[in-house]
């Protein structure tokens, strides 16, 4: 079982970002979490980080070809995730599971991060929970790559 997270713009900044939003962690220690997440359940974790859309777009092409095989994708889209429409589209093409990812609560947040783009085209939204969030992400995109 393979597994790629996919995190967005200024996730690289964790640490550097308002810890009240976002904790303390740093992206590399969410990806540590993960990684753990993943080997308990004998599965392997891949990351891959862009600040980018049209990257972020091509790392999930990559998925839909096979160039990248991943049975389920959990994706952390920042600030895409409220205006990423070619994100949308691309993610719209998987066939695996995909799971939406955000340390905060956006639903308490400013309006405009109240609309996700990409929760239409994805199998369920994990928010508010921080680096939980991470550990259960990968829980439940296993249960949903082995259904
Ligand atoms: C975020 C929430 C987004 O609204 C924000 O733009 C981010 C991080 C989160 O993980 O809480 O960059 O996706």
């Amino acid at each position: 079982m393979r597994i790629l997270l996919l995190s967005g713009p200024n996730l690289a900044m964790l640490g550097h970002r308002d810890p009240a939003v976002y904790g303390t962690r740093t992206l590399d220690d969410l990806v540590a979490i993960a990684t753990e997440a993943a080997r308990a359940h004998g599965a392997e974790l891949v990351h891959v980080h862009h600040d980018g859309e049209g990257e972020l777009v091509a790392a999930v092409h990559r998925v839909v070809t096979g160039a990248t095989p991943a049975d389920a994708v959990i994706i952390n889209a920042g600030a895409l995730t409220h205006y990423g429409l070619s994100l949308r589209d691309a993610l719209e093409l998987l066939e695996v599971p995909c799971i939406e990812l955000h340390l905060s609560n956006t639903q308490a947040r400013e309006p405009f991060r109240h609309a996700s783009d990409i929760a239409g085209v994805c199998s369920g939204t994990i928010a508010g929970l921080g680096a939980h969030g991470y550990r259960l992400a990968i829980d439940a995109a296993v249960a949903l790559a082995e259904e």
